[in-house]
């Protein structure tokens, strides 16, 4: 063994790869696997990488990614990579990349934003910046810093 991980291949479905150690419950969540699941799901949390040091992986089989999925996982994993796989072989690699505009993503914190009220103002957020992430209602003018934000599920 050279330290390599061994786990069955996938042969339909997505690995999300290059998910920040420790983010992987958080990917979990997104894609709504909390509890059973019919399809398989692997998991890898801190094992090596080259560019990231520690990283945590997530293997689906039988999905395939929305838009809106794509675009919160680039909220908690700026630098995921999600590869398609069809027939075992990685078909399509899309490297995520966080959009300008996050419209009907995450929950304003501000329980007075229109976005809350009930009324129905789906919420819009504008990234202002990347790297530390922070991000600003375009209601209510709150800002959001960081990945811990909440997200609409
Ligand atoms: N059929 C499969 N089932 C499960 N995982 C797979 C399958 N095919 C590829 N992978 C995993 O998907 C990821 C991307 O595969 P790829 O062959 O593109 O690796 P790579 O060249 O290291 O990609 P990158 O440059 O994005 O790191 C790797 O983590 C690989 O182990
Ligand atoms: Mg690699
Ligand atoms: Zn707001």
């Amino acid at each position: 063994m050279n330290g390599e991980l061994k786990v069955s291949k996938i042969k339909n479905g997505t690995v999300i790869d290059h998910i920040p150690a420790g983010m992987a419950p958080a990917v979990l969540k997104i894609l709504g696997i909390e509890r059973s699941c019919p399809d398989t799901v692997i998991v890898a949390m801190n094992v090596k990488s080259q560019r990231l040091g520690l990283k945590d992986m997530v293997k689906v089989e039988n999905r395939a990614l929305e838009p809106q999925t794509v675009k919160k996982i680039a909220i908690v994993a700026p630098q995921a990579t999600v590869n398609i796989i069809r027939e075992m072989t990685v078909a399509e690699k899309i490297h995520v990349e966080l959009p300008q505009e996050l419209i009907g993503i995450i929950r304003c914190p501000n329980r007075n934003c229109i976005t809350n009220s009930g009324e129905r103002v789906v919420s819009h957020f504008t990234v202002e910046r990347r790297a530390p992430l922070s991000m600003r209602c375009h209601y209510c003018e709150s800002l959001v810093e960081g990945p811990a934000v909440e997200l609409l599920l």
